[in-house]
Order: C-alpha cells, then structure tokens, then sequence
C-alpha cells in the first residue's frame, strides 16, 4: 500500500471512510470555484471521483492521494499526480494537483503534501517532469506552484470551458525537497 508520511500529513489511497469528508470538501463553492467548471460536487460525484482516483492507482502507479492529518486523523483534502486527459497538449506529461478544505487553508498543508508528491513523483515513479495547470486567477494555488519552484512554461486555453490556464512544469531531475 502506498503511503507518504510528512511531519504533518498522511498522503495514502482511499477507503470508504473518506467519502463524507470528500464530500463535504466537494460541496464548498470556495473549494471548487477554480475547478472543471467552478461546480461544486454532491455525494454520488465525489463516490464516482474517488473510484476513478482509485482507479488511476490501480493502472498507472500513481495518483491521486487521500491526504489526512496525522495529529488527528482527519481526511482534509486530496493531492497528487493524475493523467491530465482533459487538456490533450500537456500529454504525455502527468499533472500534480491539490484541494483542500477551506478550514484547512494558510496552514502550509497544501506545499508539505506537494513537495512530498514531487519526491514522490521522481523516487518512486522515476518521472522526470511534472505540470502543474492552474486557472488564471487562482492565486492561492499558483502561491503554492511558486514553491514548488515550477516555472511558467505557457498560457493555454481550456479546451472545454476556454477559460485561460497557466502551465508550469519541473524538471524534477534538478529537484531538491
Ligand atoms: C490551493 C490550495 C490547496 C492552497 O492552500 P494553502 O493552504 O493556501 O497553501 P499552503 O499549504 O501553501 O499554505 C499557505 C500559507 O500557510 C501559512 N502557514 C501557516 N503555518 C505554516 C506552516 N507550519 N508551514 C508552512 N506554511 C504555513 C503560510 O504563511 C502560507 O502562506 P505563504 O506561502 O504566503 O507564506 C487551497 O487554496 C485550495 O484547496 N483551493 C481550492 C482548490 C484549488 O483551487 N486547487 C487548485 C486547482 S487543482
């Protein structure tokens, strides 16, 4: 089974246990306003995400990890790598992406869980280089590719949506946690 301890955070796979608390993340409009469409999601969505996130696991070795509290226990976001099948231009290159809890913002888990995927992304999985796509205007979460040291490679468009997107990419051979 594949898990990550950091000081803080457990990143493991997901367990029926987490889908209240999934859930409950999915259905803040503050959580999902930069993602897919800005939709929040109800119970039957997040089920379907997370057998999908499992599901990614199961066939390419990485994922989308359950990211808990260590001092408690508490499931408070999602982070990881994933198969950006929605924007084709980025193929073949993999996505590192996060989502917490507003509760659980400005408390520096989202960069522990990143920086810990990076490493991940590289020791384990033995890839050199991630992307990081984020909507123009989300500034919380470009703060957070900043620390990465991701560099802006290029704007795009989403294919769907057409709103502006910014690429960041890392060359994770230069990668130092
Ligand atoms: C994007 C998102 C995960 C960022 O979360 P976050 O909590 O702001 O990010 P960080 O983990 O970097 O923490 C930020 C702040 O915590 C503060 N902090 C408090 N205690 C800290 C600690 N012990 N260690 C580090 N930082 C700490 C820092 O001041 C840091 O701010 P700074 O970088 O300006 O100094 C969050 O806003 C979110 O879930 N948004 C909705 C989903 C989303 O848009 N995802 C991206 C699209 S895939």
């Amino acid at each position: 089974m594949t898990e990550i301890r950091t000081p803080r955070l457990l990143l493991r796979r997901w367990t029926d246990d987490d889908l209240a608390a999934m859930a409950e993340i999915n259905s803040d409009p503050q959580v999902m306003r930069w993602i897919g469409d800005g939709s929040v999601r109800d119970l039957d969505e997040t089920a379907e995400d997370i057998e999908r996130w499992e599901e990614e696991w199961d066939e390419e070795g990485f994922g989308l990890f359950a990211v808990e509290l260590l001092a408690s226990g508490e499931l408070i976001g999602v982070a990881g790598l994933s198969v950006p099948e929605y924007l084709p231009e980025v193929l073949p290159d993999v996505e590192i992406s996060w989502r917490l809890g507003a509760q659980f913002w400005g408390q520096g888990y989202a960069s522990e869980a990143a920086h810990a995927v990076l490493e991940f992304a590289l020791q384990d999985r033995g890839l050199e280089r991630v992307v990081a796509v984020n909507r123009v205007g989300n500034d919380e979460s470009e703060n957070v590719i900043g620390k990465l040291d991701m560099v802006l490679d290029r704007e795009t468009k989403h294919p769907v949506y057409g709103f502006a997107l910014n690429i960041h990419t890392i060359d994770l051979t230069e990668y130092e946690a």
